[in-house]
């Protein structure tokens, strides 16, 4: 007589429990940032700790390698140590580095000697440089990449005055740096676009067969016109990465402005994507 055994259960892409897995697969969430400190202020757009968290804790195991290469003032790498993973971060601005560096030194201290075994490497450095960077500072191969890169040259964009003049009167920056290599400052968006799927072409041989990469994007409204860099870099990301699906992080605590009042249609977009890819 046949006897049936049932296959244990086995989580192979991370350590949650069932109902918070399930919680994670809703196409949305609504994720409401909490006031920033001072020092982390001065970068004019950085992302969560704590949204960065879910995103790690889903995507991997206790005790892998997360990468973020172009991570500000290091959201991506102060999640990966809570979350207890490895990281690694790339960035070009050396005051953002710096801040970054700062930032997991407290925490490390926080955290104490759970912590004590895990890298949090911050390089300063070109994202475009990607394998030069990997070689010198022997990046091991990444099992997860969570990043968000410049909304194209957006920050120089002419928006709101009252928000600019705030931002310059409390010395706080107005965009990432002058510096050429900056994504943020080509004016031409296909030039754009071109050099950002190149950098993550780049980064392809140090990722992990199957690993997932998450890219934190906004569509962009300039001068009357949308540029959907969102949609973009699913179409020419998808040819390097498979595009598995997006999820849309929205945000409800933000003022309404009555753009366009009377006359014409201008939302306030208060949402970003967050675009699931894996390299299959
Ligand atoms: C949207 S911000 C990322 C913010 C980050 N997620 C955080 O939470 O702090 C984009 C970052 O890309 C950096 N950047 C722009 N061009 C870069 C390049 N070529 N290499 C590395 N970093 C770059 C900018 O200085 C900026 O800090």
């Amino acid at each position: 007589m046949k006897t049936m055994t049932k296959r244990k259960f086995q989580n192979r892409l991370n350590d949650l429990d069932s109902k918070t897995w399930l919680k994670f697969q809703k196409s949305w969430f609504i994720h409401n940032p909490p006031p920033r400190r001072k020092d982390v202020l001065r970068h004019p757009a950085k992302f969560p700790e704590s949204l960065a968290q879910e995103f790690i804790e889903f995507f991997t195991k206790r005790g892998q390698i997360v990468l973020d290469p172009m991570v500000g003032t290091g959201s991506t790498q102060i999640a990966a140590l809570r979350s207890g993973r490895h990281s690694y971060g790339i960035e070009l601005n050396p005051n953002y580095a710096e801040i970054a560096r700062q930032l997991i030194d407290e925490e490390r201290k926080n955290l104490c000697e759970t912590v004590e075994s895990l890298a949090s490497l911050v390089i300063t450095g070109d994202a475009g440089k990607f394998s030069e960077l990997a070689a010198k500072f022997e990046i091991p191969l990444i099992d997860y990449m969570i990043t968000s890169p410049p909304y194209w040259n957006m920050l120089h964009a002419k928006g709101s005055k009252t928000q600019e003049n705030r931002r310059s009167a409390n010395d706080l920056d107005l965009f990432y740096s002058d510096n050429p290599d900056d994504l943020g400052n080509i004016d031409d968006y296909d030039q754009f676009l071109d050099q950002l799927v190149d950098v993550y072409e780049s980064i392809k041989p140090f990722i992990r067969p199957r690993a997932y990469l998450t890219i934190i994007v906004k569509n962009v409204k300039k001068g009357g016109m949308v540029y959907p860099l969102a949609w973009d870099l699913c179409r020419r990301v998808g040819k390097i990465f498979q595009l598995k699906d997006e999820r849309i992080w929205c945000q409800d605590d933000l003022h309404l402005f009555p753009y366009g009042y009377g006359s014409a249609w201008v939302s306030n977009t208060f949402h970003h994507y967050c675009l699931q890819f894996r390299n299959e």
